[in-house]
């Protein structure tokens, strides 16, 4: 099979290639094509998989890499498409995050205000992807990678229905922990968990179909041991009877994530165009240590993950079994594994609602868990959310639906209405200010009229 990496420049590449390279079973991939837009990177991330080939050539036929920036040559008899493009680069979502907190908002890339700016930019360039993708591949399956994802996958489904999937770790990272604290085999159990991408709410845990997590929710030292019971506090976890997707860290804590962001050295965008910048710069001097320096670098990038957020949490420095969550490059694997071999899979994935949750429409794109198989994912019955959930869900679709909205009519009056609707953002004239600057910064946003 043929798999197209949009985006194969990009730092997180070598983990998929990884990945594949430990496949067993047939069929599997034997051609990966890495298109970007800026050779230089390709070429970084292609001395990396050169040496990982080397040290851990698996048991199977090779994968051959090729590298390209010509749109049309990568996606010609591809199989499978993983786009994780990023556009306006690091720099972009350093001044998404910038403008917002200078306006005393957060900007992070895909809950905060930023994300509407960085969906402003990103829209325009998926969709024409997925039209070229529509063309020149009708027969792929699409995954998408890109933040925001599930704004992203709504504006791509337009054009490719239901092959495009979008996808997140995070939900699996959090049924992961949840499941080792109950000392659960996830395989065997049915996970309630629905909502959007990065605002979605685990609400049980099944096996044999009875419940297990109240026995975490009323164990509040088991709850105080993990990622999230850090994070939000036993207690508040306890209050919900929910555990919440991380992300959520910014709704619940409003407050406190700001101030943290404002008062940071460095946001995250900033943290990591810095590490980034250093990586492909070493490379380009010294191509034999590639892997090696990308091997650093992606540790202090784990290890550093949501910093700020457990640095006002208290939660300490991150647990190496709250880490190992499996990964995204697991998560896409399997729904190419589930698609291309009909090895049914469940999985929690970005997909068109159809009638999964009544609080939005039915081509709304909902995070909740999906049978996948060779007709692609299949939403498995969930419950409602509960009302001050179900509230949030309808007001965050309706910004992103106004981002869309904006992007696809070139109306800023619509962008200003996302950023106004924004829960985070709280002023219509904030919002106003908000949207000038981004406009004023970005080039990409002059089709606002
Ligand atoms: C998690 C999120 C992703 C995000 C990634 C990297 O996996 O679910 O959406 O892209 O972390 O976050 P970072 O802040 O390191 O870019
Ligand atoms: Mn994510």
């Amino acid at each position: 099979m043929k798999l197209v990496i949009l985006g194969g420049g990009g730092f997180r590449v070598p983990l998929i290639h990884r990945a594949l390279l430990a496949e067993r079973g047939e069929p599997r991939v034997t051609d990966l094509v890495l298109y970007d837009v800026d050779l230089r990177r390709l070429t970084a991330i292609r001395h990396v998989l050169d040496q990982q080939a080397a040290l851990e050539p698996g048991e199977h036929a090779p994968v051959s890499v090729s590298i390209t920036t010509d749109l049309k040559e990568a996606l010609v008899g591809a199989d499978f498409v993983f786009s994780a493009i990023r556009v306006g680069g690091l720099e972009g979502r350093v001044i998404d995050e910038r403008v917002a907190l200078d306006l005393g908002v957060l900007g992070q890339e895909t809950v905060g205000a930023g994300g509407i700016s960085y969906g402003l930019r990103t829209v325009p360039v998926a969709t024409e992807v997925a039209r070229r993708i529509a063309e020149l591949a009708p027969d792929a399956w699409t995954i998408n990678f890109t933040n925001p994802a599930g704004l992203v996958t709504e504006a791509m489904a337009a054009y490719l229905g239901d092959r495009v999937i979008g996808i997140c770790d995070s939900p699996v990272g959090l049924t992961r922990r949840v499941a080792r604290l109950l000392g659960i085999d996830p395989a065997t159990a049915r996970f309630d968990y629905a909502g959007l991408n990065h605002l979605g709410w685990l609400r049980g845990v099944y096996v044999e179909g009875r419940d297990h997590l109240p026995r975490l929710l009323d164990n509040p030292e088991a709850l105080g041991s993990f990622e999230e019971g850090k994070l939000f506090g036993p207690d508040w976890l306890k209050t919900l009877g929910a555990i919440p997707n991380e992300y959520l860290y910014y709704y619940y804590y409003a407050h406190e994530a700001v101030q943290a962001a404002r008062t940071a050295t460095l946001t995250r965008g900033a943290f990591l165009l810095r590490q980034q910048h250093d990586f492909y710069a070493e490379t380009e001097r010294d191509a034999g240590s590639a892997l090696d320096a990308w091997r650093r670098t992606r540790a202090e990038r784990e290890a550093t993950y949501m910093a700020d957020t457990r640095d006002i949490a208290g939660a300490g420095d991150r647990d190496s079994d709250d880490m190992e969550s499996g990964g995204y490059e697991q998560v896409a694997l399997s729904i190419m594994r589930a698609i291309a071999r009909d090895e049914r899979t469940v999985l929690i994935l970005n997909v068109r609602n159809r009638s999964a949750l009544s609080i939005v429409d039915a081509d709304a794109v909902v995070e909740v868990p999906c049978v996948v198989d060779a007709n692609g994912p299949h939403q498995v019955v969930i419950n409602q959310l509960p009302p001050h959930a179900a509230g949030l869900v309808a007001s965050v679709k309706a910004v992103e639906r106004a981002t869309i909205e904006a992007a696809m009519q070139g109306s800023r009056r619509a962008a200003h209405k996302a950023l106004a609707l924004h829960p985070l953002v709280g002023s219509v004239t904030v919002a106003q200010r908000m949207l000038d600057a981004y406009v004023e910064h970005f080039p990409q946003l002059s089709y606002l009229r």
